[in-house]
């Protein structure tokens, strides 16, 4: 298979969206960029620094110390994010970064840093990308495009699942407020806010086993090659 293509998967907060990005890119031998990532990554760079958001002049400042890097794990070949150089794939994802990505994703400059590196990496295609406004504003032209839904509370207990594995003081209301608000932060902000794209093919995976929803999506795939 020579011809290489774009798939972007957007959706809600926690319904899945990584899981089939990594697959479909292991299937085909594509990169997979999580988007989703470089935003906690800001977040967790803000945060660190008590840099005021707010402000426009200090987020301004700060992203120009921001170097956003992806590099394949060497024991298992996964994708994983380096921030100035420090590999931050696993303190991004605490309910403490959770708690404010949405806010610092909001920010119109915030955006436009991360979506120019993203443009690039898309660049040669072959790739997968999931996030919330890749289909619609990251890659309007992408060959394949997913928006990826799920019941709530099935997304909230997938969430409370894996946080509650690595720490057992969190509490199923925290999971679920967390997820109601970046859902309500990402879907009404001004800039790039997260909506269906019209050309976007709709997964449900509610009732659907990471093998079956893989299934579907190589057969979205299968028809666009
Ligand atoms: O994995 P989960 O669904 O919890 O979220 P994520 O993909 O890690 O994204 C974290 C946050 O980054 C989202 O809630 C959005 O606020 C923001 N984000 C965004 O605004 N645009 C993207 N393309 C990706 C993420
Ligand atoms: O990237 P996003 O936040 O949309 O979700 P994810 O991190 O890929 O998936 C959240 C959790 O749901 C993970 O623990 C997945 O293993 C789980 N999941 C599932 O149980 N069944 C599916 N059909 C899809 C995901």
């Amino acid at each position: 298979m020579d011809k290489k293509i774009i798939i972007t998967i957007d959706g809600w907060s926690s319904c899945g969206k990584s899981t089939l990005a990594k697959q479909l890119a292991r299937e085909l031998g594509y990169v997979y960029i999580d988007s989703g990532a470089m935003y906690r990554s800001i977040t967790l760079y803000f945060l660190r620094n008590h840099v005021d958001w707010t402000n426009p002049e200090a987020v301004h400042e700060a992203l120009g110390h921001i170097k956003l890097q992806f590099h394949a794990n060497h024991k298992n070949g996964q994708s994983e994010i380096f921030l100035n150089d420090e590999n931050v794939e696993y303190v991004i994802r605490d309910l403490v970064v959770a708690e404010k990505v949405s806010e610092v994703a909001a920010i119109r400059e915030v955006r436009e840093y991360a979506v120019k590196q993203q443009q690039e990496m898309g660049r040669k295609k072959g790739i997968v990308m999931d996030g919330r406004d890749i289909g619609t504003v990251v890659f309007p032209d992408a060959e394949l495009k997913i928006f990826m839904t799920a019941d709530n509370a099935i997304r909230v207990q997938r969430r409370f699942k894996e946080l509650y594995e690595k720490n057992p003081n969190v509490t199923i209301e925290e999971v679920r407020a967390n997820l109601e608000m970046r859902d309500y932060i990402d879907s009404h902000r001004e800039v790039s806010p997260l909506r269906q794209a019209e050309d976007a093919l709709v997964l449900d995976n509610s009732h659907l086993t990471i093998r079956q929803q893989l299934d579907i999506a190589l057969g979205w795939v299968k028809e666009r090659l």
